[in-house]
């Protein structure tokens, strides 16, 4: 059986876009998913002399490994002043200290959400130009907007929009 991983660019408690991750992972057929918290894995804030003094922390390299493990990710990004939230940035940049090819090739479904009606589809270019060099290999992109119309009780709430998620996570699927 195949093992993925879900996780949100977030830390916060009630993450939106964790919701949408575990929605969408567990439309996922006869597979094993492993939802993650980036709130389990703390780290120091990145800088070149924290890394020069102390080395890489330990989570960077348990995350890392989570990834490389597995036969996919699913990702969905919080999306703060239009760019990645801080805690995403500083886990992608400590492990992109260990390996630049940090998504090592694992199919990918990438996804944002936000309460706006664009959905955090500022983030999710920005992620959609920079994961490929960096290992990246997605497979189908989605982003959910106006999170609290659309979404409620863990499921996409929209017909429209649920289908078009049924898609992309058809799509990923078929990738792994
Ligand atoms: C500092 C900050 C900046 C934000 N900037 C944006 C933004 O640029 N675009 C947007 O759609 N939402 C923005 N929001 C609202 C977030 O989308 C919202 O807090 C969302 O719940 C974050 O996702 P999460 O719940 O998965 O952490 C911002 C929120 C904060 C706290």
């Amino acid at each position: 059986m195949k093992n993925i991983i879900a996780f949100a660019g977030s830390n916060s408690k009630q993450s939106i876009n964790k919701q949408l991750a575990v929605y969408a992972a567990m439309q996922v057929k006869e597979t094993k998913v492993d939802v993650l918290d980036l709130n389990d894995f703390t780290l120091p804030m990145y800088g070149i002399d924290h890394e020069i003094e102390h080395g890489i922390p330990e989570n960077a390299k348990v995350f890392l490994e989570k990834i490389k493990s597995s036969d996919g990710v699913v990702l969905s990004l919080g999306e703060h002043n239009g760019a990645y939230a801080t805690v995403f940035k500083n886990i992608f940049d400590w492990m992109s200290r260990i390996d630049g090819k940090l998504w090592s090739e694992k199919p990918m479904l990438l996804m944002a959400t936000s309460p706006g009606a664009r959905g955090g589809a500022t983030v999710l270019e920005i992620a959609k130009g920079r994961f490929p060099y960096m290992g990246g290999n997605i497979v189908a992109s989605f982003s959910l907007p106006s999170f609290n119309e659309n979404f409620s009780e863990g499921k996409i709430t929209n017909e429209e929009l649920n289908t078009q998620l049924l898609h992309k996570v058809e799509e990923f699927q078929n990738k792994l």
